[in-house]
Order: structure tokens, then sequence, then C-alpha cells
């Protein structure tokens, strides 16, 4: 098979799934991961053979790709804020969006050392890690209910060296003993009456519970932070939350009468950052 060839068979076998601008992605990222090259540009590049130890390796992408598997979950890792961070069936691949919640918070903090920090519903430990290789002696506390995405979050806190603190546990039964001064959360906001405007390979391979919550309480984790903003921060505690972005009035509502909130967009330009600070 040459290049060209797996490029037509990916255009025939994954126009069900994906756009056109998405297959041509899907090839490069073959490419580049088999390769360790660039897409070739050139027509007579494309055809070239592909050596037959590495024609394994792309139909077998090609195959898990039909199946619907994200292309992160068939590499095993996803880049995250220049980090290689492991995942696959039972996490959430984190998305491009929390990088800037991460960025938030480290334009506000990179200075401070010796923060403590909780990072809610923390699955692969993304933001957690992310935080962690820029505020070296902040203590960061991950916590999620879900025992396969901390089992991503250990391993990649084990790669990358972070020795931070995980616990698997119910955000709701959550009472730590220790007063946090940031709270950094990407918790579940997809309403199901959302789930028309996914992509089939979210719907049907990332887990549920890192995503949805029910039209009639969106709001449910958010005003568990609430509370626990309240009962387990400083005074001068700050709390950062990637939210929905068709929510965001019902969210400055839930939060203005008691702390100051400021609001971001995303780099799609939808709403999807608050920072709360406490009124002093
Ligand atoms: C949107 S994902 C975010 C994961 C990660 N922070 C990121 O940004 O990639 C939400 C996470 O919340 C976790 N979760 C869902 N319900 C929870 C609960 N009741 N208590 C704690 N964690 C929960 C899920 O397991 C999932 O890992």
């Amino acid at each position: 098979m040459s290049i060209q060839e797996f490029e037509n068979k990916c255009f025939r076998e994954l126009d069900f799934l994906y756009s056109n601008q998405e297959i041509t992605s899907l090839c490069k990222y073959a490419y580049q991961e088999y390769f360790g090259d660039h897409w070739p540009s050139e027509i007579s590049d494309k055809r070239r053979e592909i050596r037959s130890d590495k024609q394994k390796l792309f139909e077998n992408y090609l195959n898990q790709l039909t199946l619907g598997n994200p292309y992160q979950y068939i590499f095993g890792y996803t880049e995250f804020y220049g980090l290689r961070l492991k995942v696959g069936e039972g996490v959430l691949i984190p998305r491009p969006e929390t990088e800037q919640l991460v960025d938030w918070v480290l334009e506000d903090f990179e200075a401070l050392g010796n923060l403590r920090v909780l990072d809610a519903c923390c699955g692969s430990g993304a933001i957690s890690i992310a935080l962690s290789k820029h505020l070296e002696s902040a203590r960061i506390t991950g916590v999620d209910i879900s025992e396969q995405a901390l089992k991503y979050a250990v391993e990649n806190d084990e790669i990358y060296q972070s020795n931070l603190q995980w616990i698997k546990q119910d955000l709701f039964d959550f009472k730590p003993e220790v007063k946090f001064d940031v709270i950094v959360s990407n918790p579940p906001y997809v309403r199901d009456l959302e789930k028309k405007e996914m992509h089939l390979n979210v719907l049907g391979k990332e887990p549920h519970t890192a995503l949805f919550v029910s039209d009639n309480d969106p709001l449910v984790f958010y005003e568990r932070l609430r509370y626990i903003f309240n009962q387990c921060t400083q005074d001068h505690a700050v709390m950062y939350l990637e939210c929905n972005q068709y929510l965001k009035q019902d969210l400055i509502d839930l939060y203005s009468p008691e702390f100051i909130v400021e609001s971001r967009d995303d780099f799609r330009m939808n709403f999807r950052m608050l920072k709360l600070s406490k009124k002093q």
C-alpha cells in the first residue's frame, strides 16, 4: 500500500464519521506517529510504498478509527500543555480549552510558591501535572471519582515525577482536612440535550461520567464547588472553572452575589472560564 492509497482508503472508510478536513488531519497524525515525519506534500512522495512492517500499524489505525476510537486512544497518549500524557479508554482526553484554564492560573500565580491547590475532577491529571511543572513548590491534590481515570493520573504523575496527591472520591463526599489557596476544576458540564452537537466518537468512546450532567440540574458540580470554595479554602483563595459555553449567565447568577466573578472566552471565542475571588 502506498501513502496515497492509505489516504484514499481513509477518505472512503471514514467519511461516515469525519469531515474531509478531519480525515486529512488523521492521516497526518498517523504519518507523524509511525514515520516521525511530516505528511508529504508532493504527489510523487505519496506514491512511495509504506514498508510492510509499518503497513500493519496503518491498517490497525484505520480499523480502530472506523470503530470510532479517537486517535489519542489509539496512540495511547495526547499532548497537553507541552506534556505527553497517557490516555485510553475510561479517561477523558484533555482538551486545548483546558490549557487556557491552566494559563489563567499561571498568569496569576507563577511568582508564588507553596500554594495548596485542589484539582477537583482531575481525570488524567492533566491540569495538576501541568501546574506542577510551573509551580514547583505547590502542594497539589487531584480528586476524581473514577478509578480508571486516576490510574492514568498516577501513571502520568510517575512519568513526570510530579509527586502529587491523588484521592479517589466522589466530590459530593469530599471533606478535606486542609484549606486550599487555589481550586481549579473542569467538571462534567455538558447537558444531555447537547449530545446531538457532539462528535460520534466522543459520544461513543469517552466516559459519560466525565462529560454529562442532567438537563434538569446542569450546575450541580458548580454548586458543590461553591460549597467547597466556601468551606475548604483560605480567605484569599481563588477558584478557576471551566464552564459550559451556554450557561454563562446562570453561572454568574450562581456566584456573583457572593464572589468577585471574572470570565474569559476560549480560543474559539466561546465563553469558557470563570475566576472567582472572595470578597474581602
Ligand atoms: C470533564 S472531565 C475533566 C478531566 C480533567 N480535569 C481534564 O480537564 O482533562 C471531568 C472528570 O470528573 C470526574 N467526575 C465525574 N463525577 C465526579 C464526582 N461525582 N466526583 C469526582 N469526580 C467526578 C470524571 O471521572 C472526569 O474525570
